[in-house]
């Protein structure tokens, strides 16, 4: 009830009249545009009005802290302005400019915006580019993501695998990062019987920092370099852990191409501390897509496919390739809520390698709770 009120007592103050009188005049810059449509409830600094003065209970975000409003792609917040909150998953209280303000005042005003937080140290969402499956991402997250594997074996199932990833921002191009895996898989528990039972297996934990070295959002490229330890907390025997702490430093590259094209790359070495359970092993892998939005404002599909290499360095290893055809899709209107699903194959080598089916579900907790924006 309250929220109805409030619109009527802003549409007809606040904005009603400037709106109306902002169409047509381009000259009007961002900063007019904003004090004028905008500011009534994201107050003239943008840190938002506080409740007794706008007179909802809708917490207003803080468009002069960095850390949010780095995050956020300007032309996402442009179409929460055309299309209000709810087209995004945000509250009625956020109106639709579309019918006052023209598409180039919006922007304007969104872009007068985004000079309000000092962010020049902080990666653009922008470089948010979708996660491909396996290849390692260059921009910082606060993510959860859980994921899952299936990998067949001659007559059957060979395994399940699972894992849950926790991932925390941290300064201004900082992230640390923990690793939980688990699986299920088929073999002779018991000494005695002949028979293969399935049974539950935790599987190598890691840990990791990640940090961007570098990026620039004129030429659309961030490289990180991050350092992962990977404990010996899973079943060696089982084929769940590889029984050796094990370092692994790696680069990851992420370009943004022209047509909502992108690219991610990245390459490291696995360093095992025992070398007798494990050998030192390189890999580089590739990911390349690009970004549907078949409704504007709708559901963002993003095919990719990865190409993965990767060599054990002992004497007669071989480069041992895999493709990874994918598609990662949103599933909510707040785009916060992501699923993946792809299929790993052999590219070479293909004895005993078999087809793996990869997926995750991906929450951007930063975005809002689980169950929000949907
Ligand atoms: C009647 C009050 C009101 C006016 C006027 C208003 N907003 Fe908002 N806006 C809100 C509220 C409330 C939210 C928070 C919605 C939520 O969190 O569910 C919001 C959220 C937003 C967001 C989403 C930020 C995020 O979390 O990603 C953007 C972008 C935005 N407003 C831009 C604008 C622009 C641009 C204008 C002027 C053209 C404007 N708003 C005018 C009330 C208003």
């Amino acid at each position: 009830m309250l929220v109805p009120a409030v619109l009527l007592l802003f549409g007809a103050s606040a904005f009603a009249a400037p709106s109306t009188r902002g169409i047509g005049s381009l000259e009007k810059t961002g900063k007019e545009l904003f004090l004028a449509n905008c500011a009534a409830c994201h107050g003239p600094d943008g840190k938002g009005r506080s409740r007794s003065r706008v007179g909802f209970d809708v917490a207003l975000p803080d468009f002069s802290d960095p850390d949010f409003s780095s995050r956020e792609p300007a032309s996402d917040w442009a179409g929460i302005a055309r299309n209000g909150g709810p087209s995004r998953g945000f509250s009625e209280i956020m109106p639709s400019f579309g019918e006052a303000l023209s598409m180039e005042e919006i922007e304007a005003a969104v872009e007068y915006i985004k000079t309000l937080a000092d962010d020049d140290d902080w990666p653009s969402g922008n470089f948010n580019l979708p996660r491909p499956l396996v290849t390692g991402k260059a921009y910082l997250e606060d993510e959860i993501i859980f994921s899952g594997s299936l990998t067949e074996k001659d007559g059957g199932l060979g395994s399940i695998g699972g894992k849950i990833v926790y991932e925390q921002r941290f300064g201004t191009r900082n992230m640390w990062e923990v690793v939980l895996p688990f699986g299920w898989s088929e073999r002779f528990i018991d000494p005695l019987s002949s028979k293969p039972e399935w049974g539950a297996n935790l599987g190598d934990a890691a840990l990791a920092v990640k940090r961007a070295f570098y990026f620039n959002l004129d030429r659309g490229s961030i490289l990180s370099g991050a350092a992962e330890l990977i404990l010996p907390t899973g079943d060696r025997a089982s084929g769940f852990g590889k029984g050796t702490f094990v370092f692994e430093p790696f680069l990851t590259f992420g370009q943004i191409l022209p047509a909502d094209f992108f690219l991610q790359a990245q390459a490291g070495m696995e360093i095992p501390f025992d070398t007798e359970k494990a050998e030192h092993e390189v890999f580089a892998r590739i990911a390349f897509g690009r970004s549907f939005n078949f409704k504007p404002w709708g559901r963002t599909w993003s095919p990719m496919v990865e190409v993965l290499a990767a060599k054990e360095l002992a004497a007669g290893e071989k480069i041992i390739y895999d493709i990874v055809p994918q598609v990662q899709v949103t599933l909510n209107k707040r785009q916060h809520i992501m699923l993946n699903i792809g299929v790993r194959l052999p590219l070479n080598e293909r004895e005993g390698r078999h087809p793996v089916v990869l997926a995750y579900l991906l929450w951007d907790w930063f975005d809002g709770a689980f169950f929000d924006g949907w």
